[in-house]
């Protein structure tokens, strides 16, 4: 039987919504204050869901100490207290939307699970915004 769980993470970045191949005015148009030129900050609440089969000699789907060591290795140690603009690979040519960043998160934990596992993150970029990503 097919069990999901789920650890939560945290972390704060700032960003800057902007599409260089526009002029200033659509950017400001599209974007309004997530185009403020010197950046904002949110503080991003991540929820990482995986489902699989209880394991019968552990009773665990997954062993989440695991699941919090891998979050904090490939989300929190490389996007916590970062500008994603300027101070990461990822975004460097991509626009860090909550949907670009759930993605890019997605993937990095995607390839460190069995895929035994099926993988869902949550990203709340505020309390009442956030986005789902399942692959
Ligand atoms: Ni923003």
């Amino acid at each position: 039987m097919a069990v999901s769980v789920c650890r939560r993470a945290h972390f704060n970045a700032a960003h800057r919504l902007y599409n260089p191949k526009w002029t200033d005015e659509k950017n400001q148009e599209v974007f309004g204050k997530c185009n403020n030129y010197n950046y904002h900050g949110h503080n991003y609440e991540l929820e990482v869901w995986v489902t699989g089969e209880v394991d019968e000699e552990t009773g665990y789907v997954i062993d989440l100490g695991y699941l919090r060591d891998v979050i904090k290795t490939e989300v929190e140690d490389r996007f916590d207290h970062k500008n994603l603009n300027l101070d990461t690979e990822e975004f460097k040519n991509l626009i860090p939307t909550a949907e670009n960043i759930s993605i890019v998160i997605w993937n990095k934990l995607r390839s460190r699970l069995e895929n035994k596992f099926e993988l869902k993150v949550r990203l709340y970029e505020t309390p009442r915004n956030f986005v789902e990503y399942g692959g």
